[in-house]
């Protein structure tokens, strides 16, 4: 089947985009409200973007809030700090609670339960349970669209990376087992990682203009 997007409504042409790019990881985003206010909320339009600076980018969609921000998108515009957590299976639950669309004056941590921990170098918390967080400053935000289904890409660099101990050893292998983490796929459903495999890469050596396998 081939589907010309031009001839479909914003809402299938979403459907068929979070059905087809899977399984997304999902960026647990911590910030605060020009009155140091925590808020909490997930984001699987997420991904790394390079290692020098090392960066991540999220794509934050339009709301129909006044100034048609979500609270997290303001956020980081206001204050240009935030704290992408990783979410593993256990915090999952928690994790779509901070979802629900509360008032701006909720804290979502403590609307699901969750503690906050102290960051470094940021403003923002993180939560305390995460196994991964990632101390963020924001790089830039970039608008793509108008109106419902646009949303504003945004880069930020990490400048501090917080690893659970015992998920990270010395050779800075992290131990996708004691990770454990879920990714987000089509509507309310969620993928674990149960079983992983292995390939080599190989590379076309110029000398011999043979590929090295
Ligand atoms: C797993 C998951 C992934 C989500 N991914 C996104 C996303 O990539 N972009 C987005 O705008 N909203 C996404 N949402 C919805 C937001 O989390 C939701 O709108 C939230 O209320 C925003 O909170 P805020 O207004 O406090 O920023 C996602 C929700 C869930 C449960």
């Amino acid at each position: 089947m081939q589907l010309n997007l031009q001839t479909l409504s914003q809402p299938e042409i979403y459907k068929l985009l979070i059905g087809c790019i899977v399984p997304r990881p999902i960026a647990w985003v911590s910030t605060i409200d020009v009155d140091g206010l925590p808020n909490l909320a997930p984001f699987s339009f997420f991904n790394g973007v390079g290692s020098n600076p090392p960066a991540v980018s999220i794509a934050i969609g339009a709301t129909d809030t006044q100034d048609g921000r979500k609270d997290t998108l303001r956020n980081i515009q206001t204050v240009g700090e935030f704290v992408i957590n990783m979410v593993n299976e256990t915090l999952a639950e928690a994790m779509n609670e901070t979802s629900i669309n509360y008032p701006s004056a909720v804290n979502e941590f403590e609307a699901a339960g969750l503690i906050m921990a102290s960051s470094v170098v940021v403003q923002p918390p993180r939560v305390a349970d995460a196994p991964v967080s990632m101390e963020c400053n924001l790089y830039t935000t970039v608008p793509v669209g108008e109106g419902p289904g646009s949303s504003t890409l945004v880069i930020g660099t990490v400048t501090m990376l917080h690893v659970r101990d015992d998920i990270i050893n010395e050779r800075l292998h992290i131990d996708l087992q004691r990770l454990q983490p879920i990714g987000r796929l089509a509507g309310s459903s969620y993928a674990c990682i149960r079983e992983v495999f292995d390939m080599q890469r190989a590379r076309y050596n110029d000398q011999t203009k043979q590929v090295d396998r």
